[in-house]
């Protein structure tokens, strides 16, 4: 087949290094793509949030299938303007998306389909908010409710922080804190037939124990080996069934990649949000382990017959990815550094790009690539992950030393 990837950053990298390995797959174009994705795919120009030009591109290419990494196409509809050409699309339609695209939409989802979740209100003045910060303790939760790249959540002890934010968004969702470790569950589904891969862990601030700002997400692992046992299948039952189960009940059935952030809490899993696309950083060590083809699997979701999909097989062993980002992000990255050992195995690029002049890579975004590795367990990936991060350079960046390390030394606990 002939596939269409929409995206450039270390998602769609992860992505395409999997659909390239596909026997199945013939040809793969990617769009924008970055300069690791040009290693594997053919790079195209376009607007990824336009949907008449995507879906031009994707039958000027003849794609059998469009595999759409980030949410914002998802909001905008490229999806829909995909399939209305008769091509299949992995990703929802706009009217699905919204289980990203707005907190308030998923809260009201998950409401309806009694899905466990933290309590929460939607506010859009000062009274509202000020009613809303009385009902909790502190840590106060206050989010952005629309789309906001991962940064529009404020957790703070401090009330006149908490007020400053819902001021700054306009309209936010105030929602109850959930205490707990954290998971990422992706679940790829045709609207009916939902398939869970392994669960991740993903590092959200951009310091070092969990210190500083909320980020996209400063590294990830997995297998979970902390997790319960009955994790996921308890996940499946009382949190993805129910609300495919309302969103086909809606008439907006959701087909794509549902991603379940988890808190995992005294009473059990919580939702802490869905998105509607792979998560970035945990998707490139959730794909280092997957043995099965992912064009295939991705078609079948994208084509309503997962239900006749093979189990999926995994590797053994473990993943760990490891982000380096430039000086300044998250307030304020920095660009247009030279980047040196961004060529060595392990490197998935998200924000780099070639200079026109003498082909340098260069950084090009807040989070510029990740070292990721495998290994025969956590610690061997840990240190293989740390090895490939050791050999970038790139003048003023950083990265966390702390990824995966509590779950190697078993410091985990689950609450409760
Ligand atoms: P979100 O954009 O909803 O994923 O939130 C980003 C991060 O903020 C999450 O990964 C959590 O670390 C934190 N967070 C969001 N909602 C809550 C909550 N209700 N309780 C505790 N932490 C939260
Ligand atoms: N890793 C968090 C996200 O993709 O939203």
């Amino acid at each position: 087949m002939r596939v269409l990837l929409l995206g450039g950053g270390g998602r769609e990298h992860a992505l395409a290094l999997r659909l390239a390995d596909d026997p199945s797959v013939e040809a793969l174009f990617a769009a924008p793509g970055n300069p690791g994705i040009a290693g594997v795919a053919e790079l195209r120009a376009v607007d990824p949030v336009d949907p008449v030009a995507v879906a031009g591109l994707a039958v000027e290419v003849s794609a059998d299938l469009v595999v759409i990494g980030p949410e914002a196409p998802l909001v905008a509809g490229v999806a829909d303007a995909v399939r209305a050409k008769g091509i299949a699309v992995f990703g929802p339609s706009a009217e699905a998306a919204r289980l990203e695209g707005s907190k308030t939409f998923a809260k009201e989802v998950m409401t309806a389909a009694g899905v466990p979740t933290a309590r929460a209100y939607t506010c859009t003045d000062e009274a509202s908010t000020a009613a809303a910060l009385d009902r909790f303790d502190p840590p106060y939760v206050v989010k952005n409710d629309g789309l906001a790249a991962g940064k529009g959540v404020v957790v703070t002890d401090d009330r006149a922080v908490a007020e400053a934010h819902a001021r700054e968004c306009g309209r936010v969702v105030i929602e109850e804190y959930l205490s707990g470790p954290e998971v990422s569950l992706f679940v790829v589904t045709d609207g009916e037939t939902a398939v869970p891969l392994l669960p991740a862990q993903d590092f959200k601030r951009v310091g070092d124990d969990d210190s500083g700002p909320n980020t996209g997400g400063m590294g990830a692992y997995a297998p979970l080996s902390w997790a319960p046992a009955d994790l996921v299948d308890d996940v499946m039952r009382d949190v993805v069934h129910p609300t495919l189960t309302e969103m086909r009940r809606r008439g907006t059935p959701f087909a794509g990649l549902l991603y379940v952030g988890l808190a995992i809490t005294a009473d059990g899993p919580r939702v802490i949000e869905f998105n509607a696309r792979f998560g970035d950083p945990e998707t490139q060590v959730v794909l280092a382990l997957l043995e099965t083809p992912l064009g295939g699997l991705l078609h079948a979701a994208a084509s309503g017959s997962l239900v006749d999909h093979p189990p999926l097989r995994w590797r053994a062993g473990a993943a760990v990815t490891v982000v380096v980002a430039a000086e300044g992000y998250p307030a304020g990255p920095r660009t247009g550094d030279v980047i040196t050992g961004g060529e060595q195995p392990g490197v998935i690029h998200a924000g780099t790009a070639r200079r026109a002049t003498d082909g340098a890579l260069l950084s090009a975004g807040g989070r510029v690539l990740c070292g990721t590795a495998t290994g025969p367990d956590l610690a061997a990936a840990r240190d293989a992950a740390y090895q490939v991060v050791r050999g970038v350079t790139l003048s003023g960046s950083h990265y966390r030393r702390d990824i995966a390390a509590a779950a190697v030394d078993g410091r985990i606990a689950l609450p409760g």
